[in-house]
């Protein structure tokens, strides 16, 4: 095959076969292709898109670049869930040890944030020590001892998405539906489970901004997982506003060992229940969805499953006496209270704006190299749908740095202040 034949067919919308695929990406990976053709090819499917077979060969041609997880030894059911990525969307570390309480073993490859779009990975190492670089042996140790396990992608796993993500972060092709789905698909299928959820969230702070999009994306990555014979269900969730109250890092692991312990917000209880529900129902615990999601609320109620988050966090090097004891190791220099102006009823609450005033108070990256302040962060004292009377605080900043009056500027149009009530949707749809 030749560079030039493959990017003309590409540009012309003429389907290339799996094996031109395969080795366009083999090429690419072994330096035989360059970063700009490279650019041009994913620009060029940025704009033409992929047939159904052609994303499944790349979704194989990424998933046969590198370390294929061998999960033999794992005992009992598998399970795997992934969020395409929110702000506050924390819903893994609590859907973990829930799932986990159930005698399932959940087996996940996490992310670092994205844009504004907070990483599991960064949000554990707030608990000092933890680490996500695990062999592949403590790996599978961890998830027979503990129930759950959450490692990250190394060099070795998937090392053709990881280039190619690398590329398509600074060549405007991110957000392209095949290039998508390939990308979080193959990071999917190097770990075999029984079950894997996929949270597609839909909304200002998510990369799939309406819901015609997100099913697309969803329908997607469903015919990716049938062409590996997995059985895949998916939720498409909200995330024009934030996922719970805590926006941070320190400060969602927080958030959810409470939501664990009984003192969760409804909107990410509803996420990680219907999410629970859905791995229950697949893997046959439960018959009905709607009595999986019961038993999962009841299960969070009675904080018998909080356990599994601190084992998990210890098992893995973390300190998480960090996370008990919050208020006494996450200090910040600086906290600011927005306050409402008038009374009435929150209406909105904008996740993009609020994910990017978190990068901005330092819990975000802006450049590869940065580092994370784990302390810094936002708390919507108030939700969505939430009353408010003048005066009432809104929502909170905790820094490290010094206040910006742009920031406040900003925080004051995050949220819209109404005298009707608006209904707030959390799930808007299940495709399984
Ligand atoms: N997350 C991924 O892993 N890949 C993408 O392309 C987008 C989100």
């Amino acid at each position: 095959y030749s560079f030039s034949e493959i990017i003309e067919k590409k540009k012309h919308s003429i389907e290339l076969s799996a094996e031109e695929i395969k080795w366009l990406i083999n090429s690419y990976v072994k330096n035989n292709v360059t970063d700009y053709q490279m650019a041009a090819f994913a620009m060029a499917v940025y704009f033409n898109g992929m047939t159904k077979a052609e994303t499944l060969a790349l979704t194989q041609s990424y998933v046969e670049s590198g370390y294929v997880y061998d999960v033999s030894e794992v005992t009992g059911l598998k399970a795997d869930k992934h969020s395409t990525g929110g702000v506050g969307d924390k819903t893994s570390l609590v859907y973990s040890p829930l799932v986990a309480s159930y005698g399932v073993k959940v087996c996940k490859l996490s992310g670092r944030g994205l844009g504004v779009t907070g990483g599991t990975i960064d949000k554990l190492e707030s608990c000092k020590g933890w680490t996500s670089e695990l062999s592949k042996e403590k790996f599978i140790k961890t998830i027979n001892e503990v129930g759950m396990s959450i490692t990250g992608q190394s060099d070795d796993i998937v090392p053709a998405d990881k280039k190619m993500y690398a590329l398509r972060d600074v060549t405007g092709t991110v957000d392209s539906i095949p290039l998508i789905a390939a990308s979080i698909m193959s990071k999917k299928l190097v770990i075999d489970s029984d079950s894997l959820i996929l949270d597609v969230k839909v909304g200002a702070g998510a990369f799939m901004k309406n819901v015609e999009i997100a099913e697309k994306l969803a329908n997607e990555m469903i015919t990716i997982g049938h062409g590996y014979n997995r059985k895949v269900s998916i939720l498409l969730t909200d995330m024009q506003k934030p996922l719970g109250k805590a926006i941070g890092n320190a400060i969602e692991v927080k958030e959810a060992w409470d939501t664990l312990n009984n003192n969760g917000p409804e909107d990410l209880k509803e996420v990680v229940c219907t999410a629970a529900g859905l791995t229950l129902t697949d893997l046959g615990i439960f018959d009905k969805l709607e009595d999986a999601i019961t038993d999962c609320y009841k299960k969070l109620e009675t904080g018998e499953c909080a356990h599994f988050l601190e084992e998990f966090v210890e098992a893995q090097g973390g300190n998480f006496e960090l996370i008990k004891n919050y208020d006494q190791n996450f200090t910040t220099k600086n906290k600011i209270e927005m306050i409402a102006e008038k009374d009435g009823y929150i209406i909105s609450q904008d996740a993009e704006t609020i994910g990017l005033l978190s990068m901005d108070l330092g819990a975000g990256r802006k450049t590869k190299e940065d580092l994370i302040d784990f302390s810094a962060g936002i708390y919507l004292n108030k939700k969505t749908g939430d009353v408010v009377k003048t005066g009432d605080v809104v929502l909170t900043f905790y820094t490290n740095f010094d206040i910006n009056n742009d920031w406040i500027e900003r925080a004051k149009k995050s949220f819209i202040i109404s005298t009707e009530n608006e209904k707030q949707q959390n799930i808007i749809k299940i495709i399984r």
